[in-house]
C-alpha cells in the first residue's frame, strides 16, 4: 500500500461512526443521546443537587450528609463531608437480606485454571474475619496498611478488610521491586504489610514475601509491626518470629462477624502511588464517600450494568483500575465479576477467549496493549483466534489506560465484539478515581480512537496555557473545570505538591490532567493526544522519566548522567529510551550490549521490570544548552530515529547528536 492510500485509509477509519443498535438503546440505563443530554443539563442547572441526589440514591449512609460540596479551602474540596458511612458496608452488608446475598460475587480463575466461586455472603464472612485479624494486630482506624498481593480473592479481602475497620490501604503492584516497595511503605508509614508467600504468573512461582523482607530490612521500615502472609503455594518462606504470621491461621482463629467502623465521608479510603514528573512517586489520596459513589455510578452508567451481567476487568488490584473496577465498583453495584490471577498468554494467547466462553462473560474491560499483543499472537494461529471460540455472551467491551489506535479498535470490535458490542473507551486517571470521558453503550455513537464525551456532571474542557477555551479542532490542555466527588483529595503528606501539580495558578483553578487533547469539529468528541508532562505510558503503565533517570544515576559506580524519553511503539504504545553518559569511556560493540543489559537489570531492581528501558544509548555527553539544560525534544527525535530538524544553534555540543543517533 502506498503512503497516500494508507493515509486515506486511516482517515476513513477514523471517520467511521458506529451507532448503538435500537435494541441496545431501548434496554439501556441511559437510553440514547437525549437521555445523556438531559443528565448533563440537570448537572449544569443544579450542580450540587445533581450529586447530592445520586449520593443518596447509590450509597447507604450511616449518617446522612447535609452539605454536598465544601469549596471553602479549594482546591482541597470536600464532598458530603458531614455524612458518615463505611465502604465495605456499602459493598457487602448492604446486599445481605436482598437477592444479591447468595449471588456469586467473584468467579476466581487461578493461573493454572482452577475455578472458585465466592458468594456475597461468603465474601462478607471472610472480609469480616480478616478485619478481625487486623484489629487483633492493633491496626486501627486511620492506620495505613500496605498490600503487596497477587490477583487473588485474598487481595480483595485484604482491601475490603482495611476499609471495614477504617484503615487506609496502599496497594503496591506485585511487579514493583523491594526498593519501590520500601519507599511506599515508608512514605505511607504503614503499620502492617499484607502479602503472599509467592505469586503464580504464567506457570511460574514468583516471590513476594522475600521482597517484603528485603524492603523492610533495607528500608529500615520501623513503622511496620506485622506482616501477614497469604499462603498461595505450598513453598515455605522465611517467617520472622513475632512479626510474621499466616493469613489462613489468623483467620481461622477469628469470628466471621465484624461490625463496620463508620467513618466520615472524607476519611481516606486509600493512598495509591503513581508516577509524576519528579523522581518521587505521588501518593494519591482518595476519600471514602465521593470515591465510592463514582465507582458505583460508573459501573451502572459506563457499563450499563444489569443484574445478570458477568463483568470482567482484567486490571491488577495494584493499579487504580483494579481498585475502582475490581475491588470496589463491582461489589458496590452487586455484580458478579471474574478475577483472573494469570497472564493473557498462558498457557497460550487464547486464554482470554477461553475464559470469556467458559464463564459466559458479558462485559469485558481490558487495555489496548493486551489487545495489540493478542492480535499479533492470534492472527497467525487459527486455533488461538477469537473466531474459534464462542464469544456470543459478550455485550459490552471496554478499553482503558492508553489511547487505542483505530486499527486495534476495529480488530476488537470485529473479532471480539462480533460487530455487535459497543466499545467504551474510558479516559481517566489514578487521580480521577473513576471514568471521566467515555461513550455510554446505549447512547453514544462510537468513533474508533475517540473516548467521545464526558460523563454527566464531569466538566472536562480543552484550554490554552492561560486557561482559555480553545475551539474544536485545535489541540490544547485537558482540564476539568469543576470538582467532582471522586477526585484526588491531596498527595499523601505533601499538600503543596498537590496544589502545584494539579491546580497551577494560571489555569483559573481548573484541574490539570496532564494530558493533551483535541475535540473533533463535527461532534465535539475528545481524543487524547498523550501526556504533556514527563510521564510515559508503557503498556498502559504510567512511568515518570525522572524516576527512571534517578534509578540510572543511582548506579554511581557506572553512570554519570542519564536522560530518559519515550518513543512511539506499535505494541506497548510508548517505549522507554535512555541516553546514558558513563563515568568511563563510551562503550561500543559487545561491551555496549553488556553494559546496557546490566543497566536494564539495575532499573528492574530499583523500580521493577516494567521500568526497564527498551533501548539504552551511550554518549560522551547529552545535548545541552549553554546554560546546561538537557534538550529533551532533541532526544525524543533521536529516539524516534528522526532527522533532527529543530534549531540546534543554542546547543553547547552539537556534535553529540551524531553519536547519540546510533543504536548500539
Ligand atoms: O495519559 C492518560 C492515559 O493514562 C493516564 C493515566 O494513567 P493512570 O493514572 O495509570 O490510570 C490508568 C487507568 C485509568 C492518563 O493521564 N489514559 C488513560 N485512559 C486513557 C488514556 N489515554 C487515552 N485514552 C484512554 N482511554
Amino acid at each position: 500500500m502506498s503512503a497516500t492510500s494508507s493515509a486515506i485509509q486511516s482517515t476513513l477509519v477514523e471517520n467511521r461512526v458506529f451507532e448503538p443498535s435500537a435494541a441496545t438503546v431501548a434496554a439501556a440505563r441511559i437510553p440514547g443521546m437525549e437521555a445523556y443530554q438531559a443528565l448533563c443539563a440537570e448537572a449544569e442547572q443544579d450542580f450540587e443537587g445533581f450529586w447530592a441526589k445520586r449520593a443518596r440514591e447509590h450509597l447507604s449512609w450511616h449518617k446522612p450528609f447535609t452539605q454536598t460540596l465544601d469549596s471553602s479551602n479549594a482546591p482541597f474540596f470536600k464532598w458530603f463531608q458531614d455524612g458518615e458511612l463505611n465502604a465495605s458496608y456499602n459493598c457487602l452488608d448492604r446486599h445481605i437480606g436482598t437477592p444479591v446475598e447468595n449471588k456469586t460475587a467473584i468467579i476466581f480463575e487461578a493461573d493454572g485454571g482452577e475455578v472458585t466461586h465466592v458468594s456475597y455472603k461468603e465474601l462478607l464472612a471472610k472480609v469480616s474475619q480478616f478485619a478481625n485479624v487486623l484489629k487483633s494486630k492493633g491496626v486501627q482506624k486511620g492506620d495505613r496498611v500496605v498490600i503487596y498481593m497477587p490477583m487473588t480473592v485474598e487481595g480483595v479481602i485484604a482491601m475490603q478488610a482495611c476499609a471495614r475497620i477504617g484503615a487506609t490501604h496502599s496497594v503496591v503492584f506485585g511487579g514493583f521491586s523491594a526498593k519501590a516497595l520500601e519507599e511506599r511503605i515508608n512514605d505511607a508509614g504503614a503499620v502492617a504489610v499484607v502479602t503472599a508467600n509467592y505469586q503464580m504468573r504464567g506457570g511460574k512461582e514468583l516471590p513476594l514475601k522475600a521482597i517484603v523482607d528485603e524492603a523492610i530490612t533495607q528500608g529500615d521500615c520501623k513503622t511496620v509491626r506485622n506482616v501477614i502472609v497469604f499462603q498461595r503455594t505450598p513453598t515455605a518462606v522465611n517467617m520472622v518470629e513475632g512479626r510474621d504470621s499466616f493469613m489462613h491461621e489468623e483467620m481461622a482463629a477469628q469470628s466471621d462477624v465484624c461490625p463496620a467502623e463508620i467513618v466520615g465521608a472524607e476519611h481516606p479510603l486509600f493512598v495509591l502511588y503513581t508516577s509524576g514528573s519528579t523522581g518521587k512517586p505521588k501518593g494519591v489520596q482518595h476519600s471514602t464517600g465521593g470515591y465510592l459513589l463514582w465507582a458505583k455510578m460508573t459501573m451502572d452508567w459506563t457499563f450499563d450494568l444489569k443484574d445478570s451481567d458477568i463483568f470482567w476487568c482484567t486490571a491488577d488490584i495494584g493499579w487504580i483500575t483494579g481498585h475502582s473496577y475490581v475491588a470496589y465498583g463491582p461489589l458496590a453495584a452487586g455484580a458478579t465479576q471474574i478475577i483472573f490471577e494469570g497472564v493473557p498468554t498462558y498457557p497460550n494467547a487464547s486464554r482470554f477467549w477461553q475464559m470469556i466462553e467458559k464463564h459466559k462473560c458479558t462485559i469485558f474491560y481490558t487495555a489496548p496493549t493486551a489487545i495489540r499483543s493478542l492480535i499479533k499472537a492470534c492472527d497467525s494461529d487459527e486455533k488461538l483466534h477469537p473466531k474459534s471460540f464462542d464469544l456470543s455472551s459478550l455485550r459490552i467491551l471496554g478499553s482503558v489506560g492508553e489511547p487505542i489506535n483505530p486499527e486495534a479498535w476495529m480488530w476488537y470490535y470485529k473479532n471480539i465484539g462480533g460487530e455487535r458490542c459497543p466499545i467504551v473507551d474510558t479516559f481517566w486517571q489514578t487521580e480521577t478515581g473513576g471514568h471521566m470521558i467515555t461513550p455510554l453503550p446505549g447512547a453514544t455513537p462510537l468513533v474508533p480512537g475517540s473516548c467521545t464525551l464526558p460523563l454527566p456532571g464531569i466538566t472536562t474542557a480543552i484550554v490554552d496555557e492561560m486557561g482559555n477555551d480553545v475551539p474544536n479542532g485545535s489541540g490544547g490542555i485537558l482540564v476539568v473545570k469543576k470538582p467532582w466527588p471522586s477526585m484526588i483529595r491531596t498527595i499523601w503528606g505533601d499538600p503543596e505538591r498537590f496544589k502545584k501539580s494539579y491546580f497551577p495558578e494560571e489555569l483559573k483553578g481548573y484541574y490539570l490532567a496532564g494530558d493533551g487533547a483535541v475535540r473533533s469539529e463535527d461532534r465535539g468528541y475528545f481524543r487524547i493526544t498523550g501526556r504533556i508532562d514527563d510521564v510515559l505510558n508503557v503498556s498502559g503503565h504510567r512511568m515518570g522519566t525522572m524516576e527512571i533517570e534517578s534509578a540510572l544515576v543511582a548506579k554511581t559506580d557506572l553512570v554519570a548522567e542519564a536522560a530518559v524519553v519515550g518513543r512511539p511503539d506499535d505494541l506497548t504504545g510508548e517505549a522507554i529510551v535512555a541516553f546514558v553518559v558513563l563515568k568511563g569511556q563510551v562503550p561500543t560493540g559487545e561491551d555496549a550490549k553488556k553494559l546496557a543489559n546490566e543497566l536494564r537489570n539495575w532499573v528492574a531492581k530499583e523500580i521493577g521490570p516494567i521500568a526497564k528501558p527498551k533501548e539504552i544509548r551511550f554518549g560522551e555527553n547529552l545535548p545541552k544548552t549553554r546554560s546546561g539544560k538537557i534538550m529533551r525534544r532533541l532526544l525524543r527525535s533521536l529516539a524516534k530515529g528522526e532527522a533532527v530538524t529543530q534549531d540546534t544553534s543554542t546547543l553547547e555540543n552539537p556534535h553529540i547528536l551524531d553519536q547519540l543517533a546510533q543504536s548500539n
